[in-house]
């Protein structure tokens, strides 16, 4: 058993790069709901009605879609001070960055397979403008009341070389905990769900067949309802945007789902988790087997094929992406 360091508060943020911005911004504001809060170059910044920050999601036009950074709150400053050391001692820093808007002094790291992370503690609360004050002042702005209106930036799956040595090194020096992970037969873990607080997951990491390092399997925003996955699914069905795979419930972590991709080709998941959390303190890790997993989601729904060669950047582009990183290797395409 493994305990929560309750070091590291919560994901705050991520920045997505796309290949089609001005698509991929509509995509983000009319078909999920998120409000634009502000820019810079060739950044937009994005948020949630719920996000207490300034913003969740940065847009950035780039020639290839993926992810640049996730961003994680410390617990406090001297949390912020610990996990830095942690990360020096572990030889993965990068060193401190000026904070994205409204958020203080940044220091970015790489987990091993080279996805950058970053930790922050100050942060300015954001301050609706007039038109989108809140009726109640415990909600940081307006129900946008239009698309999906998801609530929340919820989870990041990244997909990794070796899934496994990505969880261990954010369980031991960022301090948190496998809640459930999948055993294959030859006793290799090739994915695990990891938290920080009481939601079930926070990160997750899965092997990627191809071998490549550093790419995105999806980024996933949370609803106020399962309801609002089955409305979702229309509403990207009459818009013209790609749905992958749902809606259905996942057996691992029993998310209500639905997977699209944006129009940049990131894959983002629209997620009702919101009643699973996990209170024990000593929380025993549930182990999947490739049998349970051949029995496909939690009501039978086969994984999609797609769910082991999609990833963003695509794969060529990841081992271009990946060649100036010291020591990595872009691996062979399966
Ligand atoms: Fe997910």
């Amino acid at each position: 058993m493994t305990a929560l360091l309750h070091d590291i508060a919560h994901i705050g943020h991520v920045e997505l790069l796309t290949p089609e911005p001005e698509r991929s911004l509509w995509f983000f504001t009319e078909i999920l709901g998120l409000t634009r809060c502000g820019a810079d170059g060739d950044s937009v910044y994005l948020r949630t009605y719920d996000d207490y920050e300034h913003h969740s999601l940065t847009l950035t036009a780039h020639r290839t879609p993926g992810i640049r950074a996730t961003s994680l709150r410390a617990s406090s400053q001297e949390a912020l001070e610990r996990r830095v050391l942690a990360v020096k001692d572990a030889g993965l820093g990068l060193g401190w960055r000026d904070g994205e808007p409204g958020r203080g002094p940044t220091y970015a790291f790489h987990d091993p397979d080279g996805h950058e992370l970053r930790i922050y503690w100050e942060s300015q609360w954001y301050e609706a403008p007039p038109e989108l004050r809140p009726a109640l002042k415990n909600q940081p702005q307006a129900f946008p009341g239009h698309g999906v209106g998801v609530r929340r930036l919820d989870h990041i799956n990244f997909l990794a070389a070796e899934a496994a040595a990505n969880g261990a090194f954010v369980r031991d020096v960022l301090g948190a905990r496998v809640t459930e992970q999948i055993m294959l037969d030859s006793g290799r873990i090739s994915a695990q769900w990891l938290h920080f607080a009481n939601k079930s997951y926070d990160l997750v990491y899965t092997d990627d067949w191809s071998g490549a390092s550093g790419r995105l399997h999806h980024i996933a925003f949370a609803t106020n309802t399962r309801e609002d996955i089955l409305r979702a699914a229309d509403i990207c069905l009459e818009n013209g945007v790609f749905i992958e795979t749902g809606p259905h419930k996942h057996a691992i972590q029993q998310t209500f789902f639905l997977y699209v991709y944006e129009p940049g080709g990131n894959r983002i998941e629209l997620c009702n988790p919101l009643t699973r959390l996990i209170l024990a303190p000593d929380w025993r890790t549930i182990t999947w087997t490739e049998a349970e997993r051949a029995k496909g989601q939690a009501w039978g729904l086969k994984t999609i094929p797609s769910f082991h060669s999609h990833g963003t950047p695509p794969i060529q582009a990841a081992e271009s992406a990946v060649d100036d990183q010291p020591g990595r290797d872009g691996g062979d395409a399966a």
